[in-house]
């Protein structure tokens, strides 16, 4: 608890249960984007207006829409007969919320993690519920070339989510080296149109601060995606980046355009 003189964050002085009365009468919506998913829950349950999820340690469903989206411009199939590997952190807030709507859209998700970074039980309980309903398939392997077999996208994300502590970092990169998007993941999936998916930012090469501390600290250049995949005619990155715009548009008209 810090009770320091120049805390500003929600909760210091005020609770979120407050600040979100406070909010509610200032503005028609209100985008959440922190780390605790129960605030981004008690922003909803008080404000009075729509309330986004707009990235918690847990979730990120916005950004799920845009991949939805993307998914359908770069193939002729439609997104309950389509296949979806997840390699990298099974933990990870991206991760879980693709299979939670991969499982309401009939997807058949699977991810790839090592079993120390598997997401919880009762998630996976409820996302193979939902899968149920939906004719989706969930599931968890170790093995990255069970796993990405047949795929039509390979998804990744940062090893380390905004809300982690740095010193994780030791731990993370020793269980996900292997765990790596490369060209042999690509290609293990049998699949010559498979594409490659990621939210961004992405650890590709050293040009940022983070990478090029990690290639400093643990001798690698690139984290969970190797520069070349990520350059690739395969990779759909910057399309799920723009998608991001459009799906955020038509959220706010599906909730306060009327
Ligand atoms: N998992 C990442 C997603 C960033 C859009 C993070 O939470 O930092």
């Amino acid at each position: 608890t810090y009770f320091g003189p120049s805390g500003s964050h929600i909760g210091h002085k005020e609770s979120m249960k407050d600040t979100a009365r406070v909010l509610g009468r200032m503005y028609d919506a209100i985008e959440y984007r922190g780390f605790a998913q129960h605030q981004a829950e008690m922003l909803a349950a008080h404000a009075g207006v729509p309330v986004y999820n707009g990235l918690t340690d847990e979730a990120h469903p916005t950004q799920i829409l845009a991949d939805f989206m993307t998914m359908r411009e770069f193939t002729h199939k439609h997104l309950s007969n389509m296949t979806v590997a997840f390699v990298g952190e099974g933990r990870d807030n991206v991760a879980q919320s693709l299979a939670l709507g991969a499982a309401k859209v009939g997807i058949d998700m699977r991810i790839a993690s090592p079993k120390e970074l598997w997401p919880d039980d009762a998630f996976c309980a409820h996302v193979k519920e939902l899968a149920g309903n939906s004719g989706g398939r969930f599931r968890l392997d170790e093995d990255i070339a069970g796993c990405v077999q047949d795929a039509d996208f390979i998804y990744t994300d940062v090893w380390m989510s905004m809300g982690e502590d740095k010193s994780g970092w030791p731990e993370r990169i020793r269980l996900l080296t292997p765990y790596r998007v490369t060209k042999k993941v690509m290609a293990a999936s049998g699949n010559p149109h498979v594409k490659f998916m990621h939210c961004l930012p992405a650890f590709h090469d050293t040009d940022t601060e983070v990478g090029a501390y990690v290639a400093r600290e643990f001798g690698i250049d690139c984290m969970e995606v190797t520069d070349e995949v990520f350059e690739s005619g395969a990779s759909i990155v910057f399309d799920q980046a723009e998608n991001r715009m459009h799906t955020i548009k038509a959220l706010l008209v599906a909730t306060i355009g009327n």
